[in-house]
């Protein structure tokens, strides 16, 4: 309600650590993004996230799916409960849970997800294990739309980082960590911009269309010049 001009409000989502959201609280503090986030909603009590977004002096919720009776009813309250706030962009920065297809239709092109691969390599869980176990030599992250597809939408920014041979799943997904705290936010200050859509099935930045994620190279160097 008190939007400083051209802030565009934000919801973030959440189940534990809360390190991206951390990134994302500061690039905004810090002036890196127009964006305000309104609220940040767990669907965990104890999720440290929560922490972080009251010492950040935002509205920390929590919506337990086990008070309510099914999958669809949780889906719908935390969908009113996003929509309370009025979102221009729902964040999902490291929510375990699956939305429901309603959901994600009601906030088709207005909903980003992070995840620890170079997608469409590695969806879903345990990603840093498989990763090692496969005997990869490079990994990454990758930010991209939210589609009823787990972890399929259309990819945005990804971030290349390699795989050494001494790497156990906690020591990668501390670096490639490093990398996401970089892109998440580069992402949502497109969005909140005005910069990125999505189109067609497609992510476009700057009204072309991206036939494959931005990198994160590139988009330093061009940020840069
Ligand atoms: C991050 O590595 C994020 O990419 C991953 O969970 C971690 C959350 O860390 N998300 C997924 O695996 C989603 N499929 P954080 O709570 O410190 O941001």
């Amino acid at each position: 309600m008190n939007e400083p001009a051209g802030r565009m409000p934000v919801v973030v989502l959440v189940s534990g650590r809360g390190s991206n959201l951390q990134a994302i609280i500061d690039a905004a503090d810090q002036g890196r993004i127009p964006a305000t986030i309104e609220a940040v909603v767990s669907d965990s009590a104890d999720a440290f996230a929560l922490e972080r977004a009251r010492r950040a002096s935002i509205a920390a919720l929590t919506l337990i799916r086990r008070d309510f009776p099914d999958r669809l009813a949780y889906d719908a309250a935390l969908a009113d409960l996003i929509e309370s706030h009025n979102p221009g962009l729902v964040v999902l920065a490291g929510f375990m849970r699956i939305l429901g297809p309603a959901t994600v239709q009601r906030y088709a092109g207005r909903m980003l997800n992070i995840h620890p691969s170079l997608l469409p390599a590695y969806a879903g869980l345990d990603t840093h294990r498989r990763v090692i176990e496969a005997g990869e030599i490079e990994t990454g992250a990758s930010v991209h739309f939210v589609t009823e597809t787990l972890d399929a939408g259309p990819a945005i920014i990804q971030a290349r980082v390699p795989v050494k041979p001494d790497d156990d799943a906690d020591r990668l997904a501390a670096r490639v960590l490093e990398r996401e705290h970089q892109i998440y936010p580069m992402a949502i200050g497109w969005f909140a911009e005005g910069r990125l859509e999505m189109r067609d099935g497609r992510a476009w930045l700057d009204g072309k269309p991206l036939d494959e994620p931005i990198r994160l190279e590139q988009a330093t160097k061009s940020s840069a010049a």
